[in-house]
């Protein structure tokens, strides 16, 4: 592709890291991930973060750290990543599936009125890297008792009243695949909170349930962290904030030159938030003819995403009482990510709206 849909960013320095932590001779949960956990925490501004080998790893370490147990369940949005809620399902819970609000984030007053004596937790998706609805989910949390993790696999460093995400609720999840904002060139993942117990359980599920060597107190997993992957990811947090502010510009090119096309709606961003722009999805008209018209042109698209989670095979032989979300029903078949990275230019997005505005030309 001449334009991808997303790029990984690679330097000298990050090579140099690399070299260094393999001559280290120390390759697990080392000073490497120690400090890459420090360093995330104070990123996001929480105590304390525990690095697992993925976000859904991350995430079924939580909920068995807090214990949920069959019969629990847990709101989430239908239109996200499917891994978002396979830890649900590993530990037994059941995921109530509901509809988004015009920013692709959770239907806050459908959560409201979804919540039952069987929930125990929400689960927010802050979908491309737009915040969800923060203020209400945390209203729904403290009045009903529940706990509330933010899914923040496509959100590092967006914010929400001037506080990054992944400290606003109980728990922030975080994922480092190759495609995410922050990535360590492989998979990778995190919970950051400031319940400094739960960490410490997290830490010991990942790690066989020990702190001690050779004593065991819970039966855990191996799901650990490693010092190559850390050691890249330090790197590229350094850049974080800068290569969000770049992806934001890059959608002001993207807003300048399609706002006057009738057949592309915009992303909405709700007052208050900072989006980081994991993905810039418009909804257009004739989609799927767009999307392979773009591609004879070398420009790289995706549909994020096209079945929703409530639809899936998977879902749909397990359980029989699932809801009709006519919002998430209705845009996957209109939705279109467009390129966006931050080393994208200005000539880059300009040759992509060109393209588009031919497109509905013709
Ligand atoms: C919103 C969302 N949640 C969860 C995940 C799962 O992350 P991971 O691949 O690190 O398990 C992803 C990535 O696929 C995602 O985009």
């Amino acid at each position: 592709m001449k334009i991808p849909l997303s790029r990984v960013y690679i330097n000298e320095t990050i090579k140099q890291r690399i070299l260094a932590a393999v001559d280290s001779q120390n390759y697990i949960l080392g000073k490497e991930c120690e400090a890459f956990e420090q360093e995330l925490a104070a990123h996001t501004g929480v105590k304390h973060c525990v690095l697992a080998s993925s976000w859904t790893a991350a995430v079924h370490l939580l909920l068995l750290a807090l214990k949920i147990k069959p019969g629990d369940e847990i709101l989430t949005p239908a239109h996200t990543a499917f891994p978002g809620i396979e830890p649900i399902i590993h530990v037994g819970a059941k995921p109530v599936f509901l509809d988004v609000d015009e920013t692709y984030t959770v239907n806050v007053d459908q959560m409201e009125a979804s919540v039952t004596s069987r929930t125990v937790g929400l689960l927010p998706v802050h979908l491309y890297g737009h915040p969800a609805a923060i203020a209400r989910v945390k209203a729904i949390a403290d009045k009903h008792n529940l706990f509330w993790i933010e899914d923040c696999a496509q959100a590092h460093g967006a914010t929400w009243n001037g506080q990054r995400v992944g400290s606003h609720g109980n728990f922030g999840a975080f994922s480092f695949f190759p495609s995410k904002n922050l990535t360590v060139f492989g998979d990778g993942g995190c919970i950051t909170t400031n319940d400094a117990a739960a960490a410490e359980r997290i830490r010991m599920l990942r790690n066989h349930g020990r702190k001690d060597k050779y004593v065991h107190e819970m039966v855990g997993f191996n799901l650990r962290f490693n010092e190559i992957q850390a050691a890249v990811g330090r790197e590229q947090l350094k850049r974080l904030d800068e290569f969000n502010e770049r992806r934001r510009k890059a959608v002001g090119w993207y807003r300048q030159r399609l706002s006057g096309m009738a057949q592309v709606r915009l992303p909405v961003e709700r007052p208050g938030c900072l989006p980081v722009y994991h993905m810039f999805v418009v909804q257009v008209e004739r989609r799927d003819a767009l999307a392979k018209f773009l591609k004879e042109r070398e420009i790289g698209t995706g549909i994020h995403y096209p079945v929703p989670n409530h639809r899936q095979p998977a879902i749909t032989s397990l359980y029989r009482d699932l809801p009709r979300l006519p919002v998430t029903e209705a845009l996957v078949d209109r939705i279109l990510s467009l390129p966006i990275h931050p080393h994208l230019t200005e000539d880059e997005v300009d040759f992509v709206c060109r393209q588009i505005g031919e497109f509905y030309k013709s």
